[in-house]
């Protein structure tokens, strides 16, 4: 029996490092604009060689995100029809329960703890912030990209009204980012300094005890090729 569990795909990686990649170069160039007056802005624009440039890039990232969203998306719905999606990332009620019984373990109420499926409901919280998010994003983000196509179709007050919201929530999906993310890939002690399993695809059978008892369980039954040796 292998001492690992293939827990991502080919797609799955590959889709995380370019939304990874994306999502920086977007950063990197959305904020030096919403915070112009800020000594460090002006040394990153400056750095990246001018506003022009930094606006450019920050469009051709935008539009390339975007695609990754239609492309997630779109595989999304092709595996529910071809009958091969799995739902796994669907909150379901036991999600509720589960975040009940973390809480009162953390508490010290109650030495019972949760056993978690394939993800948990802090995986799926943060999964549906980022693609709800992202999809905000990305509808807000050609408002800007073409106001004046947009005022054809809808009152000019959508524009200030999407710069506001696209400001905004790029700041909070940035905050949220480098807290919760951060936390969960490195900072915490059962995977510090750095979980590496988006990259490799693999997690080890002692991590899937701990993390997806229920997974696990699931596998070994059906001996699915997923199993490690
Ligand atoms: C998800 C990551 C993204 C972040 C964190 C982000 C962040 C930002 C920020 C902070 C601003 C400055 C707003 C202000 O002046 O207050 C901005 C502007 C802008 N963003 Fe984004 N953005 C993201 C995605 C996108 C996408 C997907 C598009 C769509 C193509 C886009 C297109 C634009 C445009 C057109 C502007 C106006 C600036 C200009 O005219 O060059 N952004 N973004």
């Amino acid at each position: 029996m292998k001492a690992y569990v293939v827990r991502f795909s080919k797609q799955q990686r590959t889709e995380h490092v370019l939304v990874m990649s994306t999502f920086l170069v977007l950063a990197v160039t959305g904020f030096p604009q919403k915070f112009f007056e800020a000594g460090w802005s002006q040394a990153v624009v400056n750095g990246i060689g001018g506003l022009d440039r930094v606006r450019w890039l920050h469009r051709a990232a935008g539009v390339l995100f975007s695609l990754l969203c239609g492309f997630h998306i779109a595989s999304a719905i092709f595996s529910v029809l071809l009958g091969k999606a799995s739902f796994a990332l669907i909150p379901s009620k036991k999600d509720f329960s589960d975040a009940i019984t973390t809480l009162r373990y953390y508490l010290g109420l109650s030495n019972d703890q949760a056993r978690f499926d394939r993800y948990d409901y802090r995986q799926k919280f943060e999964y549906w912030g980022l693609v709800l998010g992202g999809l905000l994003m990305v509808a807000t983000g050609y408002v800007l990209l073409a106001p004046i196509l947009v005022t054809k179709l809808f009152p000019g007050e959508v524009i200030p009204a999407a710069k506001v919201a696209h400001s905004n929530e790029g700041l909070m999906a940035f905050l949220v980012v480098i807290t919760w993310h951060i936390y969960n890939a490195h900072l915490n002690p059962d995977v510090f300094p750095f979980d590496t399993a988006i990259f490799t695809g693999k997690v080890s059978r002692h991590r899937m005890e701990h993390e997806h008892p229920l997974e696990l369980d699931r596998l070994d039954a059906t001996k699915g090729d997923k199993k490690g040796e």
